[in-house]
């Protein structure tokens, strides 16, 4: 069953999705559908109340809609969230009523995988919509996109270094936070071009690992974001940069593909405050949701790649605003995208 509620915070809708006998019990958030489909993953997660869940599938529309937008890619912005429940879940079930309830939006959001859901549950999903498309087939540009965020990172960061430290990254000292797929995937790259990189993990194996290969140093997971190095590469979870954090910090730069790295508006405030360069995360990072894109729509590959030297360029204009201005780079960086918007919702008015 869908309910569709409109909210005025929310730029366009909330839709709540449930389906008793099923376990389905979520919401898809659509925050806007200006320059095409609400695009967004499925999170499947234990939330401790409704609102707690409402505010988080907002909060990520949004995020989802201002990241495609500064890619210049045609989609809106959505999400979906989907409460797990306690104990054993049938899966199979869940996500075939969460793929009618996309069914009956009629192309208005599409989804993907995301946190807490599976290649398999979106198999499951594509049985009942055509509207699931962001996810890995055969055949086509796509597949992993944590090699391409890693890429977009990667150019972002040497892009930025050389405007606005006046440094090439051969030499330099970069810290990453975090091991993982994209973390690994930027430290390669880094290494390939003469950085000495210092890393952490909370999986020490992981951390210890990748520095045998590349010839890392290892710090604890309490010391990365105050290591001596010239440039920060979150890499692992959100909210890493807050008042605490950003007054240990040593880095002049902080370019990683981590989502929603600030823990409140205010933070990029205090960067700025700081001097410090912060490259918004979901500029950075938007590689990744190129890729899997390009799949839905039938890109090539060559054409990932071009969306993907784009970035840095992105990245750069947003950095010189606020530099020109004196404003934090997050806050412009949500202008940007907030008239990007605008001028396409004017422009189908
Ligand atoms: P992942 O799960 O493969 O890697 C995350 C790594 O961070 C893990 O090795 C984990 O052990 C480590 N970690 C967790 N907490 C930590 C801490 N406090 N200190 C140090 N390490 C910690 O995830 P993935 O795919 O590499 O994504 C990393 C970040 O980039 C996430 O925030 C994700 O949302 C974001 N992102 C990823 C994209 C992709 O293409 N995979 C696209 C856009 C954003």
């Amino acid at each position: 069953m869908v309910h569709s509620l409109a909210d005025t915070d929310l730029q366009e809708r909330l839709h709540i999705i449930t389906g008793p006998s099923t376990g389905l019990n979520g919401i898809i958030a659509i925050h806007s559908t200006a320059l095409g489909p609400a695009a967004g993953g499925c999170r499947f997660w234990h939330y401790g109340s409704s609102a707690e869940m409402t505010a988080d599938a907002i909060r990520l529309a949004r995020g989802m809609s201002f990241k495609n937008a500064m890619a210049g890619l045609p989609f809106g912005g959505g999400k979906a969230v989907l409460q797990r429940p306690p104990g054993d879940v049938d899966r199979a079930a869940v996500f075939r009523a969460f793929g009618d309830a996309i069914a009956a939006l009629h192309g208005e959001y599409v989804t993907a995988e995301d946190v807490g859901t599976t290649l398999a549950d979106m198999s499951v999903v594509r049985t009942r919509t055509r509207f699931e498309g962001l996810a890995a087939r055969q055949g086509r540009a796509g597949g992993d996109p944590s090699s391409w965020t890693a890429l977009g990172a990667f150019e972002s960061m040497r892009a930025a270094a050389r405007t606005f430290l006046g440094m090439e990254l051969r030499g330099a000292t970069v810290a990453v936070q975090g091991a993982g797929s994209v973390g690994t995937a930027l430290c390669h790259l880094l290494a390939r071009a003469g950085v000495h990189l210092v890393i952490a993990d909370i999986d020490a194996a992981r951390a210890a690992a990748l520095a045998g290969k590349l010839g890392a140093k290892v710090v604890g997971v309490d010391d990365i974001l105050s290591v001596d190095a010239q440039i920060l590469a979150p890499c692992a979870l959100g909210g890493v940069l807050n008042s605490r954090t950003i007054a240990a910090l040593k880095a002049q730069l902080v370019c990683g593909a981590a989502n929603n790295q600030l823990a409140t508006e205010a933070d990029g405030e205090a960067l700025r405050d700081r001097g410090i360069v912060y490259c918004p995360d979901y500029i950075v990072n938007a590689g990744g949701i190129i890729n899997v894109s390009a799949e839905y729509m039938g890109e090539t590959t060559a054409q990932v790649q071009r969306r993907v030297h784009q970035i840095p360029n992105r990245l750069l204009s947003v950095l010189r605003r606020a530099n020109e201005r004196g404003r934090a780079s997050s806050i412009v960086a949500d202008e940007l995208a907030r008239q990007i918007i605008m001028a396409a919702r004017r422009k189908a008015a």
